[in-house]
Order: structure tokens, then C-alpha cells, then sequence
């Protein structure tokens, strides 16, 4: 498809990001993002900071950085607030989360310690191993959703804000289908005033997030804004959405490994994924219902990739079992093992053993920041709903209800560069190259 470019409002002024949860991986983004404007930390991971886009023909040489390309919020714009259970600042969250060392904290000490988590809409049934006192109090959740609206408005004009985008880096609720309370925004209204049970807090702070007119994010595998009542209220208030729960290291190195099998044709017998983790996520994923949501989203993606009904010979005939250990002595260094069975030539078996010693908040950070970043650029654009082309972010993408998510991390990437050479006017690159050869 060509496109003249879109007409792109530019990034004037301050922008707002507002977090429901500001635990492990929002403290880990926040300093991150301090350290990288005092200059003494690079981005990595992030591709709005350090990617790079190849426009035109291969022979023109213009590989401008992302950042150039489109016209993006600066880091130095960019201002903080967000909501937990916990009153720690950003500072303590941050030493308590025991990601960055403290020497690091230290050094953006005082931006961190301004930033004070305003009091949470939270109900320990929907995540039951947590307490916490720092909690808003309301008649019914439509009144939560105006208190968060007020946070949000106050926090606005307190920074002379221009734009604001939520991204919610809370616990994982509990699983929860989709329910006749989901499926239209007056019914959704009515349930926040009746109190339904089938209506978490992370979809009261998705509600207020779209009545605020600011884009939403969803890094948690919770249905949050992923039901027709939010999608279609997004749709109608052009607000752009995203979802859902990032993708970062065990899901990340499946998206990447299960498309090169699926490519060279190597079929499948088995893979079995585990994993020990020690912070406070791995806490509330201890909860049975809890990690049935992280497992739903963890699942899903080989047999999207796969696709066993085409390939009924290599993929129909798969175990594939997904285990969280909390494990406290490892903290937020979690260790994630894959044993994957696979099989050749004639059906010879073969095995590949992964095991990846990550940081759990050091992957999910240049994930926030690219999310804030791109969704600002789409609300900038006019792009509202569904933001597919950011499926790449997410282990569980969010797509029309036509459509079968995209998991493939390398046809994701080419979907989000494609959008973004679209909303420039430049041709889309498809890889096919006869041209050089005429
Ligand atoms: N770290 C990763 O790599 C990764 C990857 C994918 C998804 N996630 C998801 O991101 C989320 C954050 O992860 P984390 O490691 O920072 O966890 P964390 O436990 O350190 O932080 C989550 C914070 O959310 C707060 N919270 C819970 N319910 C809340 C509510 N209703 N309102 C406001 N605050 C609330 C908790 O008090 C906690 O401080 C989790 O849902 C996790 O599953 C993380």
C-alpha cells in the first residue's frame, strides 16, 4: 500500500506517562531512562532510542536511526507518576525490587525519590498474595474510575502536561473470562456502578485511561482493555490501545526459535518450558489463578506460530507444558530452561536445550519506554483502537477479532517498520529484490 505520509501533530511540550504499579519493572524503566539523560547509561533494547530503519532500495544507502525518522517525545520530556499499594517512592521501590544496584539509584537518587505512588484501586481477589494499605476508597468501581481520572487530570496540570500515555506494569490478576459485562460500553458502565465482580482493577484503570483521553498499554496477561467494551469505547474516543503482557525472556527466546523450526520445516514432539524466580511477581504467579493467566498468555504462542492444522505431519502432535517456580534466592534474575524435542529427515529426533539467565526487568524496561513512545506517536497520528503493529512487544498481541494474533517476533518487527515507513509516505519493503537483478 502507498501512503503520502500522514499528517503528524509534532511532539510539543511535556508528555505524561502514568503506571498502574510502579514495583520491579516500572522503578527499573524510570532510573533507566534518568540514567540515560545524565549520560552515563545507554538504552539497550530499546529500538526508539538505538534502532535503526532501511528506507528505499538497498543500493541508496539511507538507514536513518528510528528516532530521526519519526518525530518522537524527547526523554527529556518525558514526566512520571503512576499508582501502587505500596507509598515507597521510586527510589525505595527500586532498591526493594533489587534490580539496579543501589550505586545506580544513587546517582538519579533525587528524581526518583520525587515520584510518590498515588493511593491504588485494589481488591486482593483479584490478586491474593498482596496487602497493601496505600488503597483508594469508593462506593462502587465507577468511583474508582473517576478518583484515577482526577489523579490523572491533577498530575496533568500540575506539569503543564501536552499528552499522557498509561501503561500498566501492575501484578497479574486473577483469570477471568469474558463475561455479558464485557461486551458493550453501557453494560461495562452499568457493572462499575453495580460493582461486578467480573470487572477488575485493571480494567477500571483502562476505563478511566480512555475517559482521560490518553493511550493505554496493557503489560500484564490480564484481559484489562483486551474486551469489546474498552476496544469499541477506544475506537470511539480515538484513543489507541495495546496488549498484552510484554514479551520478554523465556516467550521471547520461543518467538524467536520457534519460527526458525517452523521455517526450515523441523517438526516438533515436545517443548517443555520452566522457570525459578524470586521477585514479588513471581510471588503473586505463585497463586494458581494468577499464573492461569500467565499461562494462557505463555501458551498461545506456538500454535500460532506453528500453525498444526497446516502442518499436520511436523506440528499437530506437540506437549507443550509452561512451569513458574518461585523461587525467592534468585530474585529478579530468573533462570528459564527450555527442553525442546524436535525432529528431521525421515522423522530422525533431535534435542535443543535452552537456558537463558535473564533479568526479568531489565528486558521489560526498553519495552515501556518504546510503548509510551510509539503509542504517543500513534494518538499524534490519529491511529485509535487496536494498535496491532506493536504486537512485538507482546507475548499475547491484541488483534481485530477476525484476525489470529501474529506471534512471529521477525514478522513483527517488519509489521512495526512497515507502519512506520506508511506514516512517512516511503515505499514498504518487501524483500523481494528481483529489480537488482534486471
Ligand atoms: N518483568 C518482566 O519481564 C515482565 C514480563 C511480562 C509481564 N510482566 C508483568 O508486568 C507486571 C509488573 O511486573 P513487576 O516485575 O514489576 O512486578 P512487581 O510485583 O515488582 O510490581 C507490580 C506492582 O504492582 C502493584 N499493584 C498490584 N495491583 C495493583 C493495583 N491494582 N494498582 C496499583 N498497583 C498495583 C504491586 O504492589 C507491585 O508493586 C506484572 O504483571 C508482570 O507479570 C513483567
Amino acid at each position: 500500500m502507498i501512503s503520502k505520509g500522514m499528517n503528524i501533530v509534532p511532539p510539543s511540550g511535556k508528555l505524561g506517562i502514568v503506571l498502574p504499579g510502579m514495583g520491579a519493572v516500572s522503578s527499573t524503566f524510570i532510573a533507566g531512562v534518568e540514567a540515560v539523560k545524565k549520560g552515563f547509561a545507554k538504552p539497550i533494547g530499546s529500538l526508539t532510542q538505538m534502532g535503526t530503519i532501511r528506507l528505499g532500495k538497498r543500493t541508496e544507502n539511507r538507514v536513518p536511526p528510528i528516532k530521526e525518522f519519526v518525530p518522537l517525545a524527547s526523554l527529556d520530556d518525558l514526566v512520571f507518576g503512576g499508582w501502587d499499594i505500596f507509598s515507597d517512592n521510586i527510589y525505595q521501590a527500586g532498591l526493594k525490587a533489587g534490580v539496579l544496584e543501589r550505586s545506580l539509584l544513587d546517582q538519579v537518587r533525587p528524581a526518583l525519590e520525587k515520584i510518590r505512588p498515588w493511593t491504588a484501586a485494589f481488591d486482593k481477589s483479584y490478586v491474593r498474595r498482596l496487602d497493601g494499605s496505600h488503597v483508594k476508597k469508593a462506593k462502587n468501581k465507577m468511583e474508582l474510575a473517576e478518583q484515577i481520572q482526577d489523579d490523572i487530570r491533577i498530575f496533568q496540570k500540575r506539569n503543564k502536561l501536552t499528552r499522557t500515555v498509561m501503561v500498566w506494569c501492575a501484578s497479574t490478576e486473577i483469570f477471568l473470562k469474558s463475561k455479558p459485562v464485557h461486551q458493550t460500553i453501557s453494560k461495562f458502565e452499568q457493572g462499575l456502578i453495580k460493582n461486578d465482580p467480573a470487572i477488575a482493577p485493571s480494567m477500571i484503570y483502562a476505563y478511566a485511561a480512555i475517559k482521560s483521553g490518553i493511550a493505554y498499554a496493557n503489560g500484564a496477561p490480564n484481559l484489562s482493555v483486551d474486551i469489546p467494551a474498552l476496544t469499541r469505547l477506544a475506537k470511539d474516543r480515538n484513543i489507541p490501545i495495546a496488549g498484552k503482557d510484554f514479551k520478554t525472556g523465556q516467550t521471547m527466546m520461543k518467538t524467536i526459535l520457534a519460527p526458525g523450526l517452523k521455517a526450515r520445516l523441523l517438526g516438533l514432539n515436545g517443548w517443555f518450558s520452566t522457570n525459578i524466580l524470586g521477585n514479588r511477581d513471581g510471588e503473586v504467579l505463585d497463586d494458581p489463578e494468577a499464573f492461569k493467566t500467565k499461562e494462557e498468555s505463555k501458551l498461545s504462542v506456538l500454535e500460532h506460530i506453528l500453525q498444526p492444522e497446516r502442518h499436520p505431519d511436523l506440528y499437530s502432535k506437540y506437549t507443550h507444558k509452561v512451569r513458574i517456580n518461585y523461587y525467592p534466592p534468585r530474585g529478579d534474575n530468573k533462570e528459564g530452561w527450555d527442553n525442546i524435542d524436535i525432529f528431521g529427515w525421515l522423522g530422525y529426533p533431535m534435542q535443543i536445550k535452552v537456558d537463558f539467565l535473564c533479568r526479568d526487568s531489565i528486558l521489560a524496561a526498553p519495552i515501556v519506554l518504546d510503548l509510551v513512545l510509539f503509542l504517543d506517536l500513534a494518538q499524534r497520528c490519529g491511529m485509535s483502537g487496536i494498535q496491532e503493529w506493536l504486537s512485538f512487544y507482546f507475548k499475547s498481541p491484541m488483534c481485530a477479532p477476525e484476525l489470529y494474533p501474529e506471534h512471529d517476533l521477525f514478522i513483527q518487527l517488519m509489521k512495526l517498520k512497515n507502519t512506520l515507513r506508511y506514516l512517512r509516505g516511503e515505499d514498504l519493503i518487501t524483500h523481494l529484490g528481483l529489480e537488482y537483478y534486471d
